[in-house]
This record gives C-alpha cells, structure tokens and sequence, in this order.
C-alpha cells in the first residue's frame, strides 16, 4: 500500500513537471499551415511596418531603458516581424517558437533579407530558453504569447527567467488591465506579475487611446533591489471582478445567442 503511494506521488510529480500547455501553440500552427505560404509572412511584416506596430506596440520605449545588453530573445516569435526589427539593434537575436512551419517560413525571409545575426530555435518557450545557455544579460520580449498560455506554464517559464543574469530585461506585449474571460485568454493583473517576477523591478506600460499598446516592463535586479509590490487593494480587486464578470456574461451571452440560432435555423 505504501509503495503504491509512493509509485503515485512520483508519477504525479513527474506528470506535474512535464505538463505543458500547448492549446495556443496547436491553434497557430494550424493557422500558419492554412495561410498561402510564405507570401502571407512577407505581407504580414509589410503591413506592421505600415502600421508602425514596434513604436505603437511600445518596444522602442522599452529598448531606449536598457543598458549594455547584447541578446534579444524574441518568445513565440510567429512570423518574425520582431526579429526583423531589432536585428539592427543588438548583435545577436533568438526566436523561440515551437511551430516549425513558422520557422522555416522566417529562415526564408532571414536569407532573403541577408540578415546574420538572427537565430530561430524551433522550440517551446521553456526547452528554447535552455537551449540558448546564456551567460549575459538579455532582453526578453513576447507579443501576445502568455496571455493565450495557462498560469500554470507562465509560472514555469518565469521561474526559468529569474534565474538569468541581473541586468537583463522584460518587456511583454500583453494585457494586464483587463479581466478578459475569454476562450485562450488568460490575463494577469499587476500584482501576479509582481509576486512571479519577485527579482525584477517592475513598470507597466500604459494602454492609450491613440491607439498605443501597453505591457510589462522589467529590469532584473535581484531580491534586495526591489523597491514596489503592486499589491492590490480592496477597490482595485473589486473593480478586477466585476470587469471580469462582466465579460464573463458577455461570453455567455454570446454563447447563448449562438445556441438560439442554430435552433431557429433547424427548426
Ligand atoms: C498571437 S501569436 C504572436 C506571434 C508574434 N509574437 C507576433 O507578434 O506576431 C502567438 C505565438 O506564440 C507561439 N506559442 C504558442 N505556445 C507557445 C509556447 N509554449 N512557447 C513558445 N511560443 C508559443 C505560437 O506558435 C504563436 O506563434
């Protein structure tokens, strides 16, 4: 009996260990293998550069506070657009992602452009970090990838970064402000962030109304240099669950009136 136990706690520690969440990784690589090929990723990078998508997205913003920083690592970088962008601006940059037609797509557009100083890792975003064996600080981004990935992975995948060297830097493209209830959507408010990221020195950026996207900014200072917390209080975790049952019931709403026609279509 003792050791049936013990056989189960292992496996289930083995199960918790290994568990990914890979919904949002099925349904974009679906996505890009549906796409025209090749000309979609070009069009894609055109209509961003159009659209000034690295300016209004606030990475600009986030480069021009780091110092001394070599390595940019670009998670889930999708089609490359981000790549492209700050190839200019560091000497070396990654791109973790885990879908390999994607991948292959950015190599094409890496050797037509004669870029040398962009390496792709076809990876997820956990075994990609291992694969790099950084030894400097590096400037870590994402755009709109955590926020369609289960807490659970998050949380793995920022224990892996608070263990980079101190002078690095996040900047994530992703909400914070919303309590989005939605189907592949999970939002985290500011104090998650903080308590997560418990070695960085946080600021968030600001959604404007020029249109302008906003995110979580970080420097990685270590535990003694931390000087903010972020933690809510009563007014801001009444407003977060109102505004996430808000959206909740529209999600429900929907679903419901969704129901309705299919009914009145059949009958
Ligand atoms: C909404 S797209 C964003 C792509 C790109 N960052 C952009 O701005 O166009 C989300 C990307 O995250 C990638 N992704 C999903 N799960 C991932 C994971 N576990 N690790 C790394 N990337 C992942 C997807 O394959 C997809 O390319």
């Amino acid at each position: 009996m003792i050791m049936y136990s013990i056989i189960l706690i292992i496996s289930y520690m083995q199960n918790n260990m290994t568990k990914k969440d890979l919904k949002s990784f099925e349904a974009h690589n679906a996505d890009y293998e549906t796409k025209v090929g090749i000309e979609s990723f070009r069009d894609t990078i055109k209509q961003y550069n159009i659209e000034e998508k690295f300016e209004c997205s606030q990475f600009s913003k986030a480069i021009s506070k780091i110092k001394d920083v070599n390595v940019h690592i670009d998670v889930g970088s999708g089609g490359g657009w981000l790549l492209f962008k700050t190839s200019p601006l560091f000497k070396k940059v990654y791109g973790i992602e885990p879908s390999k037609i994607a991948c292959d797509n950015v190599s094409i557009l890496i050797k037509e452009k004669g870029v040398s100083n962009i390496e792709l890792i076809n990876s997820d975003m956990i075994e990609g970090l291992e694969k790099i064996n950084l030894q400097e600080p590096a400037f870590f981004t994402t755009a709109i990838v955590l926020s369609h990935i289960k807490n659970f992975y998050v949380k793995k995948f920022l224990k892996k970064l608070n263990g980079v060297p101190n002078g690095s830097a996040i900047y994530f493209c992703e909400r914070y402000d919303r309590n989005i209830q939605q189907k592949l959507w999970y939002v985290r408010r500011k104090y998650w962030w903080a308590k997560n990221l418990n070695e960085w020195q946080l600021e968030f950026f600001g959604f404007e109304d020029n249109g302008y996207r906003g995110g979580i900014f970080a420097l990685k200072v270590g535990k003694g240099g931390i000087t903010n917390n972020f933690k809510p209080n009563i007014k801001e975790d009444v407003l977060w669950f109102f505004d996430g049952l808000k959206n909740k019931s529209l999600r429900l709403s929907r679903f419901c009136h969704r129901i309705i026609k299919k009914c009145l279509k059949k009958s």
